[in-house]
């Protein structure tokens, strides 16, 4: 299976360092990469770093959406407008919008529900906080945010879907799940994933890890079997770590 590799900007960067960024992709290889490369910029360097982005083989995605078409919502961002601004991939129930801004398993739902429907491709992150991690509650809380995501959502392929785990703990704080965490969860969401939509869809699957992962603990967490890819915070900022990632899969 060709793994995955994401870039989520989050909050960060602008029209130099979004050029500087895709330049600097270009030369060190992306085009040849041995993974398929997305990255998440701020919607706003969405129109002009998608296009030079897919002359380095790398495709763009947004890092939220809203559900309705078009209408009165302000400040939000429909599913066709991240189509029309060059995107072609979203990312749906990041620890971010469901932590800070206050995201319930049913508005992730809609999200995901909207985007795929319109033809974007998407990923799904789901993830434990700290708390809930200490009170052995892992794997009920990410099957919770599966099965709710995953509820009613008709005709799906494993091209254009994509599911990132990212313990919320571990994102942004050097901390990572060890390699034989990330396995045992991975396998877990695939087994659950397999119960909800079939065996083939499971098998087919990628399954991202988030959280942490830079150039030097990458090899471990990609080498295995489980995790598809992962899904890239900090590290993917500069062009030299996220490309040191991207070489790091098997
Ligand atoms: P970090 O890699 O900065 O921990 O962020 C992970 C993440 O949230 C990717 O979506």
């Amino acid at each position: 299976m060709r793994q995955i590799i994401g870039g989520n900007w989050k909050m960060n960067g602008s029209t130099e360092s979004g050029v500087l960024f895709i330049n600097e992709m270009k030369a060190l290889g992306s085009f040849d990469a041995p993974a398929d490369i997305v990255f998440f910029p701020p919607f706003t360097l969405i129109p002009l770093l998608a296009e030079l982005a897919s002359d380095a083989g790398i495709e763009t995605g947004g890092q939220n959406l809203f559900w309705f078409e078009k209408g009165a919502f302000t400040g939000e961002i429909s599913p066709d407008m991240l189509k029309d601004a060059g995107s072609t991939w979203f990312i749906a129930g990041h620890s971010e919008r469901r932590h800070v801004l206050g995201e319930t398993d049913e508005i992730v739902r809609k999200k995901l529900e909207a985007g795929l429907k319109c033809g974007l491709k998407g990923i799904l992150c789901v993830g434990e906080l700290i708390t809930e991690r200490e009170a052995d509650q892992t794997e009920m809380v990410v099957r919770r945010q599966i099965e709710s995501a995953l509820d009613g959502l008709g005709n799906v392929s494993p091209e254009n879907f994509v599911i990132a785990y990212e313990p919320v703990w571990a994102i942004g704080t050097g901390l990572t799940a060890t390699p034989e965490e990330a396995e045992r969860v991975h396998s877990l969401i695939r087994e659950w994933v397999s119960t909800i939509i079939g065996q083939e869809f499971a098998d087919n699957l990628r399954i991202q890890y988030g959280g942490s992962v830079k150039p030097s603990n990458a090899v471990t967490i990609l080498s295995k079997p489980s995790v598809n890819g992962a899904l890239v915070g900090g590290a993917s900022l500069n062009a030299d770590s996220f490309m040191d990632i991207i070489n790091s899969v098997p």
